[in-house]
């Protein structure tokens, strides 16, 4: 029996260390310690034996026994060690690649030019307004002294939802509604979008926004009028641009200007740019008529105003020396992306 147990042993150590996997190791612990495992069996069998053979043949067996059973605990640990050294290679992150970098948006153009525009006015004291986009024509044209057989109200005639009810043509509205709110002194721009029924080109959109301005206070006078109209400009434009403000005719204001800049691509000489004209047309702008601060509850005999209305595309357009309004709308990403 002691040379069963002594081949047995043999057999299990070299099975132990033959075994290749964690698997192939169970089967070696079922085939001698199982219920009808090879050392099992002889342990059994232990009962049979003489009583002196017994204790020698049992320690002997309980010796096969522990060293069988450190063998199969110190092979599972080794291929345990074996198989997570495999896992981490397997599973390794290659940090040397190139990471997927995120695609992070940014503002639009106009988007740009807008909070650059209302930077400028916030230093100057004015505060931001709103108005709504759903107009009626009191506030749209009446109110603005454009009454119903004005000639002006012409060309802004555009979206109606019913007769007093329109898409707004411009943000003078916002003026009314902010003068019945508040009394002078009164300092405020109002961007946002107006609607007209422009046909689509480099120049037009049947949708477009303006930056309206006003301040309405004691003593206000042209040369406020032209100090801050030149703060925007030198703000969006650099210092030292030239305006010209050219006589003209809005019913909302007395007396009324068109404001152009000087051409940058030709300092004033004339080119394709500006139409041989040396100046580009920007916005339209004049002091508060009379009959509209009345018709607001502000008395013109002690306060006087300047109003002026100013579209962000052109603004933008002349920024970034853009040649077609239609890239601002289109959202193409090739043509965005260059002004980050
Ligand atoms: N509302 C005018 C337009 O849409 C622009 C304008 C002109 C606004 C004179 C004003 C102003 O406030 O005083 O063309």
């Amino acid at each position: 029996m002691q040379d069963t147990l002594n081949k047995m042993q043999e057999q299990a150590l070299g099975a132990i260390s033959a075994a290749l996997d964690r698997a192939e190791l169970e089967a070696v612990r079922i085939r001698f310690f199982g219920k009808k495992g090879e050392l099992t069996a002889v342990m059994r069998q232990m009962g049979a034996l003489s009583a002196e053979q017994r204790p020698v043949v049992g320690a002997l067996a309980n010796d096969i026994r522990s060293s069988i059973e450190s063998a199969l605990s110190q092979a599972a640990e080794k291929l345990e060690a074996e198989e997570a050294a495999e896992r981490l290679c397997a599973e390794a992150m290659d940090i040397t690649l190139p990471g997927v970098k995120p695609t992070i948006g940014h503002r639009h153009p106009m988007s740009l030019v807008l909070s650059q525009v209302k930077h400028i006015f916030l230093g100057m004291g004015f505060t931001i307004a709103e108005g709504p986009e759903v107009e009626t024509t009191y506030y749209c044209f009446d109110a603005l002294n454009t009454g119903q057989d004005h000639p002006a109200r012409d060309m802004q005639d555009t979206f109606y939802f019913d007769a007093e009810t329109i898409l707004r043509t411009q943000t003078s509205s916002v003026q009314i509604r902010a003068m019945e709110k508040s009394k002078p002194p009164i300092r405020l721009i109002s961007p946002g979008r107006v609607y007209r029924k422009d046909k689509i080109d480099a120049t037009h959109s049947p949708m477009f926004h303006q930056v309206e301005g006003l301040a309405v206070d004691e003593g206000i006078t042209m040369a406020d009028l032209k100090g801050t109209l030149q703060t925007l400009m030198e703000g969006l434009y650099g210092k030292g641009v030239k305006l010209r403000f050219r006589p003209h005719h809005f019913p909302y204001t007395e007396p009324s200007a068109e404001v152009d800049l000087e051409c940058f691509a030709c300092r004033g000489k004339g080119c394709p740019m500006c139409k041989q004209e040396g100046f580009i047309e920007m916005l339209g702008a004049g002091m508060v008529h009379p009959e509209v601060l009345r018709r607001c509850g502000i008395d013109p005999e002690i306060y006087s105003g300047f109003a002026f209305g100013v579209g962000v595309e052109r603004l933008t357009l002349m920024r970034y020396n853009i040649n077609d309004m239609r890239l601002l709308f289109e959202n193409d990403v090739r043509f965005l992306r260059q002004f980050v």
